[in-house]
């Protein structure tokens, strides 16, 4: 119970008239921490979307609710500096949760201890799963009907346990549950157009599977623009998009894992999901009814054949994991 004190926040954001998206407001301790954790920077990408018309922070150790209602201006000026400003607010009280979860048609969840080094996602388990496992239980009851973006980890595990849960309370939606794997796309990419040299912005490059380890599968061989790369510059390009967050948390040496990339990685897939719900045709993916088509995975190499066939095991496993542990076994 004292782990799980220390480690919650996260928010629920919202947006009017059909949006709500839930944010983690992660930092490690105060309120404006330059070293924010997800939820802060998250929630301020999402109040500056203008799809959002409602924005809900929730957070149990106390929301940085200011950083967003923006305590230094006047109602009138901030309608001002901000025309399409959403109305933000923050939740902190356990029994808030139910007022900022009401109404909202996107929530994100940040919530939950993030890695140290040695750690795997896997470890973070013990913590998160009751988190998350809670935080859905709300979702059930206020807002049934929200596409729930799940970034906490070990996001092959918290979808499950956010899947058993919905189902347990007869509200269970495949086409509205994701798990968060933005980032990868994102390093991915990244990585590949340093390799390719080419503008990332230009970058297609696939992943699929979950979000640990050799789980995730980016698929360079459908990557595009096409670039020369042999097998072994490839297999490293893998490597890194793998272990990229990793790397991320030994390089923090103890300050917790990736927050201004995940953030901004959060805030396009939730875009993506405001935008499906808005009706945009541009994302084919997703629809007002949150999944409108399931990619298929299209040609892989042999190598991303061996990967795929080598990461069905583990992300069997943590799947029912999940499953297990929302059924008590
Ligand atoms: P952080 O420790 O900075 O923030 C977590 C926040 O969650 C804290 O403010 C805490 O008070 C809050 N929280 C805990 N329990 C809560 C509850 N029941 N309700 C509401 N809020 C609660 O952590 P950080 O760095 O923001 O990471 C958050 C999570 O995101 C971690 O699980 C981390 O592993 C995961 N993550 C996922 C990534 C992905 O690609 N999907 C990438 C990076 C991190």
């Amino acid at each position: 119970p004292e782990e799980h004190h220390l480690i919650r926040r996260h928010e629920d954001v919202f947006v009017e008239p059909r949006l709500l998206i839930g944010v983690g407001a992660g930092t490690e301790g105060g309120h404006f921490g330059a070293a924010g954790g997800i939820g802060q920077p998250l929630s301020l990408l999402m109040k500056l979307n203008p799809l959002v018309s409602r924005l809900a922070l929730y957070d149990i150790a106390g929301t940085p609710v200011s950083l967003l209602t923006s305590a230094t201006l006047t109602p009138d000026l901030r309608s001002y500096v901000f025309p399409l400003s959403p109305l933000v607010k923050g939740y902190a009280a356990d029994e808030q949760l139910g007022q900022a979860l009401e109404g909202s048609d996107v929530v994100i969840i940040p919530a939950g201890v993030p890695r140290k080094p040695g750690m795997t996602r896997d470890d973070l388990f013990k913590i998160n799963a009751g988190i998350v496992k809670s935080l859905c239980e709300a979702i059930a009851k206020y807002c049934p009907n929200a596409l729930v973006n799940m970034i906490s980890n070990p996001v092959n595990s918290t979808v499950p346990i956010a899947a058993e849960v919905f189902k347990s309370h007869g509200v269970y939606d495949e086409k509205r549950l994701f798990g968060v794997t933005t980032l990868d796309v994102v390093r991915a990419k990244t990585f590949y157009a340093g390799k390719a040299n080419v503008n990332v912005a230009d970058v297609n490059a696939p992943v699929i599977g979950g979000h640990a380890g050799v789980t995730i599968l980016p698929l360079f061989s459908q990557a595009s623009p096409q670039a020369n790369l042999s097998d072994e510059e490839i297999k490293a390009l893998t490597k890194r998009t793998q272990d990229g967050g990793t790397e991320v948390v030994e390089a923090k040496a103890g300050k917790g894992s990736a927050t201004l990339s995940m953030a901004y990685a959060g805030a396009i897939f939730a875009d993506a999901c405001l935008k499906g719900l808005n009706g945009v045709p541009d994302v084919v993916r997703l629809g007002k009814n949150g999944v409108e088509e399931v990619l298929g995975l299209g040609p892989l190499s042999d190598y991303e054949q061996q990967g795929l066939e080598a990461l069905k095991p583990e992300l069997k496993s943590s799947i029912e994991k999940g499953i297990a542990f929302v059924h008590g076994n």
